[in-house]
């Protein structure tokens, strides 16, 4: 057997592409990211054309460590800084305003920043190898679930990225939770994998206005078909309503619920967990196996259960 020929300067030249004003796709814990020097409006701008992305919707901007965050931010407060401390590298990306030097195409128009440390090792040395703050939303077409893969990435974006690396399935599989912190408490603009129980936010404090994140008001997350939300427990009675309209039905179910007669299993999870790792993927899996309804038993509305349950209820609004 020939031996595997391994490339040492992936990151290197990724980084040069990123550098020079290109499009890199690259893994983070969460999805899939398409990067560009944030400091770069032309570059910038080449995110929103590649995604058909809304202009008015913010892009994340990616640092490899919170001691680049003055590249960016005007000020820091004590909030910010105290988060990232308990949070950063990972799924936690802050709101703060922002310097005037960060071009507007970056921000959506708005006057401040979202930034975050993501937590991969690929990423973290791609940023620092680029020397630039990287702006990336999701690497998916606008309104398309978030990848999760390198293949998904190509699947949605083709020839419309330069550079696609990949650091194989992400490990948390649904967002970073966006937080607002410029007014000393932090106010939940997005949920995601950062709990509000680990920010020490009540879970039934008000999420903040919708209008404050943009991005929160697209459709979003929609596959090819049809999905329906079940209540944990009801996943047969959700099938059985479904069913009888013809049609194939897909099911993403608790590994312990029996599955209905005639349905095509999609994916199975054990937790709220697990189901958050395997939601996009199971989308798209649906969109390949030519299901036209995915039914999805959902879990608790608690800790990343209620990421998960947005996500899933934005994905069921099409
Ligand atoms: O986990 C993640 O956050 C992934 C990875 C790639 O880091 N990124 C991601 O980016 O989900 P995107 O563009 O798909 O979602 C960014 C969200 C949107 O809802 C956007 O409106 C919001 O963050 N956002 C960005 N900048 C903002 C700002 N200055 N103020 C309020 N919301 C902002
Ligand atoms: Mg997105």
């Amino acid at each position: 057997m020939s031996p595997e020929i391994l490339l040492p300067d992936a990151i290197a030249r990724a980084a040069a592409v990123l550098a020079a004003g290109g499009l890199v796709a690259f893994p983070t814990e969460t999805v899939y990211g398409l990067g560009a020097d944030a400091l770069d409006a032309t570059a910038v701008r080449r995110i929103f054309r590649a995604k058909r992305r809304p202009a008015d919707n913010p892009l994340i901007v990616h640092l490899a460590g919170v001691d680049e965050l003055a590249r960016v931010a005007a000020s820091v407060p004590a909030l910010a800084t105290r988060l990232a401390g308990e949070h950063w590298p990972g799924p936690l990306t802050l709101v703060l305003d922002a310097r005037p030097d960060v071009p507007s195409v970056t921000t959506g128009g708005l006057r401040t920043v979202a930034v975050r440390v993501p937590d991969h090792p690929i990423t973290l040395a791609l940023i620092a190898a680029a020397g630039v703050p990287v702006a990336a939303p999701s690497a998916n077409r606008s309104g398309r679930p978030s990848p999760t893969t390198a293949a998904h990435v190509v699947t949605d974006l083709g020839d419309d990225v330069d550079v696609v690396l990949d650091g194989g399935p992400c490990r948390v599989g649904v967002e970073s939770t966006v937080v607002d912190v410029r007014g000393g408490v932090p106010v939940v603009l997005r949920e995601g994998s950062v709990t509000r129980e680990e920010l020490g936010i009540a879970g039934d404090a008000p999420t903040g206005d919708v209008a404050a994140s943009p991005g929160t008001r697209y459709r979003h997350y929609a596959p090819a078909c049809r999905v329906v939300v079940a209540a944990a427990g009801s996943l047969a009675a959700e099938v059985g309503r479904h069913g009888t309209e013809g049609g194939r039905v897909g099911v993403v179910a608790c590994r312990t619920t029996a599955l209905p007669n005639g349905v095509v299993e999609v994916a199975r999870y054990a937790e709220a967990h697990e189901l958050a790792a395997i939601l996009y993927r199971a989308l798209r899996d649906a969109e390949d196996a030519g299901v036209d309804v995915l039914v999805v038993e959902g879990v608790a509305e608690s800790g990343v259960g209620r990421a998960v349950m947005d996500r899933l209820r934005r994905a069921a609004a099409g």
